[in-house]
């Protein structure tokens, strides 16, 4: 046997021998645990920056191709993400939005400048998006709708007013007024949330204050019985969870849940938040240690619920979470950041926390959709990008309503750098609606792979199968000019001697289907 011979020998043995494995994940698929609920992949849609307007509204005279004014290439894409749930119009917006600005023929409607949105001084509102519009979209997507109402400066009038206007079946002036703007059958309001942030932008009002305004609210928003939304409390910011202890008390059986909001500072200062690309890898780790914290966020939450509403008829709703970075000077518009492959480990870490607190949290809406924060899309006229946190959100869809799974992660790494160490693996399984178990899998080490070593209680795994994301860089982004840049490439592996081993690279996140 020649040497070159004899070397490809032992290379061969070498591919075939049993892989070491640092890390070793049992799952249990005989006690599933609580249904992950479609909804925790919700999405926020704000008319805050280009969010809305130019993002996705582009006008039905426009050149960009267009349906009724939508991109066709931005609702198209989004529609592969099965998006469930989409929140409208705001955020600190919602507190200013009148919705009668927002209806009857576009040339019409008025313009107004309004100064809440997201801590962003003004923007020019040219209604062009009101109501039948967002339900157009809604439509178009196939989701659900989480309308979001004004406490801050609306009127228990005004409100109860939205809510027959898009509700009530026949009858009544608003609906007969829907009808001559071209909408016979009342729309479909999964969701309506009573004002956004009362503690800050939407009135800074005590918890006690809005418990009793809310009450107020939501007597009046009358609803036929079979088309009433499911009614949300705004709640309170990040670990404060005074908010939740009053309003659990308060608000039995008049909300289906109360909404948190929790961003990831990569410094955790925010008035230097950090930056969006070109960070040093001390940010990289102190980015993942920060979003790391909504599993002790939730679980803080989840305490007080579970004290006061043990019947757990009330969900947390994360309605808004995700990476808040410095604006560039540069910034086409405001809250626009850009996205790389430490916000796909952001998405894909809370995704796991979230499918851990499944049975409380049956909702989350990112922040945000497209342009704003951490986004899907990014739009620059007629150009459209697909950022990391798309691949991640599209990585996760057998997730939605799928049933979580137990795991348990045995002999765990674990990632290092100065003061800070996280866990090296996160991971997340369910079985899905296909009935096929997936696993998905995060290494937060920038530098090393690790080999996990995969069992399922009472089965021989014969393989597994998805997709894995990952880059030579920490900010590795899509561009205008290269949208490419990074996507998920295809993962495949078999087991070996009987044994599942998966090898995840470095900064990556990966789904996969285990083959039975
Ligand atoms: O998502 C941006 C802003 O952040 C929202 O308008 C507000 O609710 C939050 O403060």
């Amino acid at each position: 046997m020649s040497v070159v011979k004899s070397g490809v020998l032992a290379l061969a043995m070498l591919a075939t021998a049993p892989v070491f494995a640092a890390v070793t994940i049992d799952i249990d698929p005989a006690k599933p645990g609580a249904v992950i609920n479609k909804n925790v992949y919700g999405q926020f849609a704000e008319h805050l920056g280009t969010g809305v307007y130019e993002g996705m509204w582009v006008g039905p005279k426009s050149d960009i191709p267009n349906t009724r004014g939508w991109r066709n290439d931005v609702v198209g894409a989004l529609k592969e993400l099965h998006v469930p749930l989409v929140r409208w119009p705001g955020g600190c917006f919602a507190d200013v939005y009148h919705w009668r600005d927002g209806i009857g023929p576009q040339d019409k409607r008025p313009s107004n400048v309004h100064t809440n949105a997201g801590g962003v001084v003004e923007i020019d509102e040219i209604n062009a998006v009101g109501t039948h519009e967002f339900f157009d979209l809604i439509d178009m997507l196939g989701a659900d709708a989480y309308v979001n109402g004004n406490v801050g400066t609306g009127s228990v009038q005004e409100m109860s007013d939205w809510v027959e206007y898009m509700t009530s079946d026949g009858g009544s002036p608003l609906a007969r007024l829907r009808a001559q703007n071209g909408r016979e059958k009342p729309f479909k309001v999964a969701f309506f949330g009573i004002g956004n942030e009362l503690w800050g932008c939407g009135g800074n009002m005590k918890p006690e204050y809005y418990a009793s305004l809310y009450s107020n609210y939501e007597n009046f928003l009358r609803a036929p019985e079979q088309s009433r939304p499911k009614m949300i409390a705004s709640g309170g910011s990040g670990f404060d969870t005074s908010w939740t202890d009053v309003l659990s008390k308060e608000l039995k059986g008049r909300t289906i849940g109360i909404s948190v909001h929790q961003y990831t500072v990569p410094t955790g200062n925010w008035d230097v938040k950090g930056k969006a690309l070109g960070f040093e890898e001390g940010e990289w780790i102190s980015t993942l240690a920060n979003t790391l914290r909504m599993d002790q966020l939730v679980k803080d939450h989840v305490a007080v619920l579970d004290k006061n509403d043990p019947e757990k008829k009330i969900g947390l709703l994360v309605d808004e979470w995700g990476t808040w970075y410095d604006e560039e000077e540069s910034a086409k518009s405001a809250l626009f950041q850009q996205n790389s492959l430490r916000d796909a480990l952001v998405a894909a870490l809370n995704f796991h926390i979230f499918h851990e607190h499944a049975e409380r949290v049956p909702m989350t809406t990112i922040a945000q959709m497209v342009n704003v924060l951490q986004a899907m899309i990014l739009t620059d006229k007629e150009k459209m990008v697909l950022t990391p946190t798309y691949y991640a959100f599209q990585m996760y869809v057998p997730f939605q309503d799928a049933k979580s799974l137990p795991l348990a992660i045995k002999d765990n790494t674990s990632y290092t750098l100065g003061a800070l160490t996280i866990p090296g693996v996160s991971a997340s399984a369910a079985r899905a609606k296909d009935g096929k178990v997936y696993l998905a899998l995060v290494n937060t080490d920038p530098h090393k792979a690790v080999d996990v070593a995969v069992n399922v209680a009472g089965t021989k795994l014969k393989g597994a199968a998805g997709k894995v994301l990952t880059s030579a860089t920490m900010d590795a982004h899509n561009t205008f000019q290269d949208p490419q840049a990074i996507k998920p490439a295809a993962f495949s592996t078999r087991a070996a001697g009987g044994k599942l081993s998966i090898n995840v690279p470095g900064k990556a996140v990966m789904v996969v289907a285990l083959e039975e």
